[in-house]
């Protein structure tokens, strides 16, 4: 295990994605997303907070002329699995009307969350809006959401680190890990 000698790494049953592994798949998305982009008027949402890590790498990666705004929502509590009650909790700072909109995700579990916010942003007019992931668990999927950009595909397990928490700890675990389900078991 590459864990640095760490100690949050204690709490994983083993690490899933390297942090050399997230850096290689930021490089070819942004090469994708520069022949995507070309001549765009791009706008880059980060959904707080567990985006953070995956937005801040992929926005420096990108050779293309962006504006950046965020947005946090809510689904969750401190439980893992999904409430189905989307809030949002921090709007954008800036109107989308006329704009590519990028919005950008740790991950996508249920789809619930993007599938609510894609709708959010085309009824305020953005010209497009597209879905990018680090993380995506395709057989957690409770509706049809069509994911644009997915680094990684990952089994049904719940995962920490790069971002990612669990009842706000673990996010800066360098890499991405399955958390031992004895830590939210008890
Ligand atoms: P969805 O609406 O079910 O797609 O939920 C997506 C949100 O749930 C993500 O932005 C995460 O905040 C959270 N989430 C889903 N699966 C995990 C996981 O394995 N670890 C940490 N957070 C997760
Ligand atoms: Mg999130």
């Amino acid at each position: 295990m590459n864990n640095d000698g760490r100690r949050l790494y204690k709490d994983l049953t083993r690490v899933l994605i390297t942090k050399e592994e997230i850096a290689d798949a930021i490089v070819k998305l942004s090469k994708q997303l520069e022949a995507d982009y070309q001549g765009a008027d791009l706008v880059c949402v980060c959904i707080l907070k567990g985006a953070v890590m995956f937005f801040s790498d992929l926005i420096r990666a990108l050779d293309l002329p962006l504006t950046t705004d965020y947005m946090a929502i809510s689904s969750y509590g401190s439980s893992t699995k999904t409430s189905g009650v989307v809030r949002i909790l921090k709007d954008l700072d800036h109107d989308v009307l006329g704009k590519d909109v990028l919005v950008v995700e740790d991950i996508v579990d249920s789809g619930l969350t993007l599938a609510y916010i894609q709708h959010v942003l085309n009824q305020r007019g953005a010209k497009s809006v597209k879905l990018a992931t680090l993380l995506d668990k395709p057989e957690r999927r409770r509706n049809d959401l069509k994911v644009d950009y997915a680094c990684f595909r990952i089994p049904n397990e719940f995962v920490v680190g790069y971002g990612l928490d669990y009842a706000e700890k673990y996010r800066n675990l360098p890499d991405v890990g399955v958390l031992d389900p004895c830590i939210y078991n008890d």
